[in-house]
């Protein structure tokens, strides 16, 4: 069986990903052949003696730069691996990098609907340029902050889009009602003990009634998001009765 995904991600450190793929959900994910990961590292396709994968940028500035050459051969040699009709599909080769598109749940969902995607782990001060000109199809950044290299940033993307793929979460977890995925974040929520150091369970969620819980849910994200992120309840859809609670709860109390 072929997994509904394929993932090949190209690094110059291929060890950084062990753990993080065999543990938890990614590595359940695997086992259960929903995802297929490949590991290629960059410095296989560099024929000097040195092996090197990095040069000085031309018109000088700080750092070093990943050479064009051993990205583009990866890219190739995964390419040249593909089945008639995986060459048919559009194969998306992102790049990580704080350059990119900021990466969101909205992103995860429209990455888990491919088969297959590519992901290039840059490093040093950058890549060479014509990597993204005529290699690259997409962009990726997780975040306003520079991390040293693009490997954590694409495990964050991994797990993020793997576990939306049919059948990797348990079929009582929804992904469609996660933190974001509503548009807006998700409620509080309890399990036993129903006091705990005196603090006691919201007495509605133990009341059995399907309808006042499921109402006192929305409202609790709706209140949530307005405390902690405001700015998302421009995006998220409320209906008449959910803009006047957002109203009421702006109005100082
Ligand atoms: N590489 C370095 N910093 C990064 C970021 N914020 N997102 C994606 N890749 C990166």
């Amino acid at each position: 069986m072929t997994s509904l995904m394929q993932i090949d991600i190209l690094t110059l450190f291929p060890q950084m990903f062990q753990s993080p793929l065999s543990s938890g959900l990614l590595q359940r994910a695997i086992d259960r052949k929903l995802v297929s990961v490949n590991i290629h590292d960059i410095r296989y396709y560099t024929h000097d003696k040195h092996r090197t994968v990095d040069d000085y940028p031309y018109g000088g500035g700080a750092g070093m730069l990943l050479k064009p050459e051993p990205i583009f051969e990866a890219v190739e040699a995964l390419k040249s691996d593909l089945s008639l009709s995986q060459r048919g599909q559009e194969l998306p080769i992102i790049l990580l990098t704080p350059q990119g598109r900021l990466f969101s749940q909205q992103i995860a969902q429209e990455l888990s609907q491919h088969s297959h995607l590519v992901l290039i782990c840059g490093h040093y001060e950058g890549v060479d340029e014509r990597v993204r000109e005529h290699l690259v199809t997409d962009e990726i950044s997780i975040g306003d902050y520079v991390l040293s290299g693009g490997e954590l940033a694409a495990m964050v993307v991994i797990d993020a889009v793997v576990r939306l793929l049919p059948g990797v979460l348990g079929s009582e977890a929804s992904p469609l009602d996660d933190s974001h995925a509503t548009g807006l974040l998700e409620y509080p929520q309890y399990t036993r003990p129903p006091v705990y150091r005196d603090w006691a369970v919201p007495e509605v969620l133990l009341s059995g009634n399907h309808a006042r819980i499921a109402e006192w849910h929305r409202e609790q994200a709706i209140m949530r998001t307005l405390q902690r992120r405001p700015e998302l309840l421009d995006k998220a859809k409320l209906c008449l009765k959910e803009e006047q609670l957002v109203e009421r709860l702006k109005q100082p109390q």
